[in-house]
This record gives structure tokens, C-alpha cells and sequence, in this order.
């Protein structure tokens, strides 16, 4: 069995007074049954780990470099996020790979850093409308599995979220099915690979999920929780998504 983890991603939202929202959340869930993590922006990793210390929610990156260190302006390593207090990292996000351009290769990069500084690695795929609609779907995903993930893995340290590009932001959500159809793939994908330690790595869905739609999302076979982007800004909306994971 998989763990079930519900993770929010705050993207490039959020200031020292959302700190509250945070607090909120880690107040509504003294004793989760599931693991929750929230990602803010880099600017805040530090202060939300501090003001999370002793309580069921971790905090976690949206990115890190691959390099352990040096002469990279702008950019936050691994290590520097642990060091933040951070336990998680999104890596591979499609925005990152849209507005970044980043590369299976260089995903597979930065998960290995991450894993290597202790960091739970997030890993991201997802097609995009076109893909679907030529039927590439599960092809795709496949292929950003195969070229973003390690040969080699701890199982305990690397989490995949599922996120069709055309239901990030929009409000539009695939069907039950097309969640299960893809689900059920990157398992047997995942298990041809890496054998039984597939079955213990939490597959996400992510994409569009609110606290309306949440529990029949973690109805659906091998979906294991979620990564929550807008939803997840508010501790009122995202306990919502939390407790629909607990009781699953
Ligand atoms: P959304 O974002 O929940 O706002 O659609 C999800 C994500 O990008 O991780």
C-alpha cells in the first residue's frame, strides 16, 4: 500500500501573513492519518518550517537546482532547502517545464539532488491538451517517467504527481476514468520498473482539485492523494481536500 500524502502548492502566492493559513491548516489536523505538506514560494520555506516545528505538517520547496552549490544566481539547492527545514520538493512541474524549460534530464537531475540532500522528491508529468487529443496520452506520461526518475530509487523518497496540463488553473477536471486509465499505467509502468517498491510510492492526481470533487478523485484506483495549487492557499479549502484523503 501506497502512503496517501495531500501537498499544496502555493506557486509564486503568499506572504508572512499567510503563515496563518498554514497554522490554520496544522491546527484543523493535530493527528492526520495522512501526511500533508505545504510548498510555498522560497521565500517563505524557512518561516513556514518554523512556524510548523512540532506539528503533522511539513513544508516543502517548488524547485531545486541539481548542483549542490556554487555560482548559480537565483537559484536554491537541495541542500539549501533542508537546510530551510524543508522535507519535500516539487520537482518537474509543468510550468517550470514550460517557463523554464526544463527537461526530463534535468528532472531526473534535480530528483536525485534532492534525494541524495534527504528531501521527499514530488516528481511531476502530465500531457498537454494537443497530447490528448492526438491520443499520446499515456505514451507521454510513460516517456516523462522513464526520462525524469532515477534508475535506482527509495521508495520513501519520491512521490508522483499525475497533472494533466489543461486541468492546472482551469477549473476543468478529466473524468474518473481518465484519472484510473492513467493511474493504473504509471503503476504497471512503475512496477516493470522498479519492481514491488512501486507499490508503495504515492501516485498523486493533480489538477483543478477542490474540496467538491476531491473525494471521488481518491475513490479512483491508485490515486493516493493530491497536489493542490489554488485550493490549497486557504486552510479552509484545502482541510476540505485533507479530510476527504483521510477518509478514503
Ligand atoms: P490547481 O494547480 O490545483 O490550481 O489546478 C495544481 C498544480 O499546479 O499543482
Amino acid at each position: 500500500m501506497a502512503r496517501k500524502l495531500a501537498a499544496g502548492n502555493w506557486k509564486m502566492n503568499g506572504t508572512r501573513a499567510s503563515l496563518a493559513e498554514a497554522k490554520a491548516l496544522a491546527d484543523a489536523f493535530p493527528t492526520p492519518s495522512v501526511d500533508i505538506v505545504l510548498c510555498p514560494p522560497t521565500t517563505l520555506v524557512a518561516s513556514m518550517a518554523t512556524a510548523l516545528q512540532g506539528t503533522a505538517v511539513a513544508t516543502g520547496g517548488q524547485d531545486c537546482h541539481q548542483n549542490v552549490s556554487g555560482a548559480h544566481t537565483g537559484d536554491t539547492s537541495a541542500e539549501l532547502l533542508v537546510d530551510a527545514g524543508a522535507s519535500h520538493v516539487i520537482l518537474g512541474h509543468s510550468e517550470r517545464r514550460a517557463d523554464h524549460g526544463e527537461t526530463d534530464a534535468l528532472v531526473r537531475a534535480k530528483t536525485e539532488a534532492a534525494v541524495a540532500a534527504g528531501l521527499i522528491a514530488v516528481v511531476c508529468v502530465g500531457e498537454t491538451l494537443a497530447e490528448r487529443e492526438a491520443g499520446e496520452t499515456l505514451a507521454v506520461v510513460r516517456a516523462q517517467l522513464q526520462g525524469s526518475l532515477p534508475d535506482a530509487i527509495d521508495a520513501a523518497k519520491i512521490v508522483i504527481a499525475y497533472e494533466p496540463v489543461w486541468a492546472i488553473g482551469t477549473g476543468k477536471v478529466p473524468t474518473l476514468e481518465q484519472i484510473g486509465e492513467v493511474h493504473t499505467d504509471m503503476r504497471a509502468a512503475l512496477s516493470d520498473r522498479y519492481g514491488q517498491d512501486a507499490q508503495s510510492l504515492p501516485l498523486l492526481y493533480g489538477g483543478s482539485v477542490k474540496p467538491s470533487n476531491a473525494a471521488d478523485i481518491f475513490a479512483v484506483a491508485d490515486v493516493d492523494g493530491a497536489l493542490v495549487g489554488g485550493a490549497s492557499l486557504k486552510a479552509a479549502d484545502f482541510s476540505g481536500i485533507v479530510a476527504a484523503l483521510q477518509e478514503a
